[in-house]
């Protein structure tokens, strides 16, 4: 096993690399840092294998790797460990995963016999390839900080949304009311409610199977006469969403928002939200959004940047400032 970069405690200048998997949340990071994006091959073989190749030199440097793990995961992932593996193996002085949406966040628990921890494995797998330090944006859940042994900077991207919502939403709703879309999300829920300054209800959602389909089951709390801010950390398939949006609905909620982080948006998800009974769509680019699916949300569809934000944590931990600070924390 080779040293650890992080032991040399040495760091030089700031180096931003870009996978493939979102060149523009890259470059729109490096822009607000006012940095170039390094140069560097990715090549994939006849055979399948990815080969990557630095341009130049990142010895004794502060390495940033930009590089989100949405579809196709495999690859994006597989892509991610490979370029840790030849920063490190180049004598990065500390190199920092910036992933901002995880994958396999959602396999996170051994919640039934003979299955795999996956988001732990993925964990371990960064953390092997050379990483040094971690960047996201809200995972599914918070033990996944426990399942990597390096520092992290475990963010939220829920600040920029509830800004968003309390300037642009807020002061035109009746009655408002944020409902989570699952229980497991009460919490991070309760934050954007108080955030927003509105009282809160849960839908108590269950998986029957190990595939993409939820039942949305009961409303707690009251939506009657009142507009709606469905809240989630992503959106998938859209199955949870749409049975949320529909139960709410019959439980008489007036206008409904939508509210997510990462529009992971697999399968036929674009076409299923475009169909419901929403008035505004609200979310990041954590994941790429080809245009087509854009299209079919048109303009009740609003993606919030979280370059800006990315980009401040990262000159924050080159200069070895305080991130909790921009939280007020
Ligand atoms: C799951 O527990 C998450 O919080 C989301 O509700 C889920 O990932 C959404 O998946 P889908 O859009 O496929 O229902």
């Amino acid at each position: 096993m080779l040293p650890r970069s992080h032991e040399m405690r040495v760091y030089g200048g700031i180096k931003l690399y870009a996978g493939t998997s979102f060149p523009d949340l890259a470059q729109k990071i490096a822009d607000h840092l006012g940095e170039e994006l390094c140069g560097r091959d990715i090549v994939l073989f006849p055979n399948d294998n990815l080969f990557v190749k630095l341009h130049g030199s990142v010895r004794g440097q502060d390495v940033y790797v930009i590089q989100t793990t949405s579809a196709p995961v495999q690859r994006n992932l597989m892509e991610l460990l490979i370029m840790l593996q030849t920063l490190r193996l180049d004598s990065a002085a500390r190199i920092t995963a910036v992933i901002p949406y995880l994958c396999y966040g959602r396999s996170d628990k051994k919640d039934q016999p003979r299955i795999p921890i996956t988001s732990r494995l993925v964990a371990d797998m960064i953390e092997v390839a050379g990483a040094d330090r971690y960047m996201t944006l809200d995972p599914h859940a918070g033990q996944v900080q426990g399942f990597f042994s390096i520092p992290g900077d475990v963010l939220t991207a829920s600040h920029l949304i509830t800004d968003y919502v309390n300037q642009n939403i807020r002061p035109d709703l009746t009655d408002p009311v944020v409902v989570t879309v699952d229980l497991g999300y009460a919490k991070k829920g309760r934050n954007i409610a108080s955030d927003i300054d509105v009282p809160i209800a849960f839908i108590e959602k269950r998986r029957a199977a190990n595939d993409a389909s939820a039942e949305a089951l009961t409303i707690i709390g009251s939506v009657k006469d009142r507009d709606v801010i469905l809240v989630d950390d992503e959106i998938d398939t859209g199955g949870s969403a749409a049975q949320a949006v529909h139960l709410v609905k019959e439980g008489g909620a007036r206008r409904v928002y939508v509210v997510f982080v990462h529009p992971v948006f697999s399968a036929n998800a674009a076409e299923r939200l475009a169909a419901l009974p929403v008035t505004k769509f609200i979310t990041t680019d954590t994941v790429p959004l080809p245009p087509e699916k854009r299209a079919l949300l048109g303009d009740r569809l609003t993606v919030i940047s979280v370059a800006p934000l990315l980009g401040e944590v990262i000159r924050r931990a080159h200069e070895g400032r305080s991130v909790g600070e921009m939280f007020n924390e």
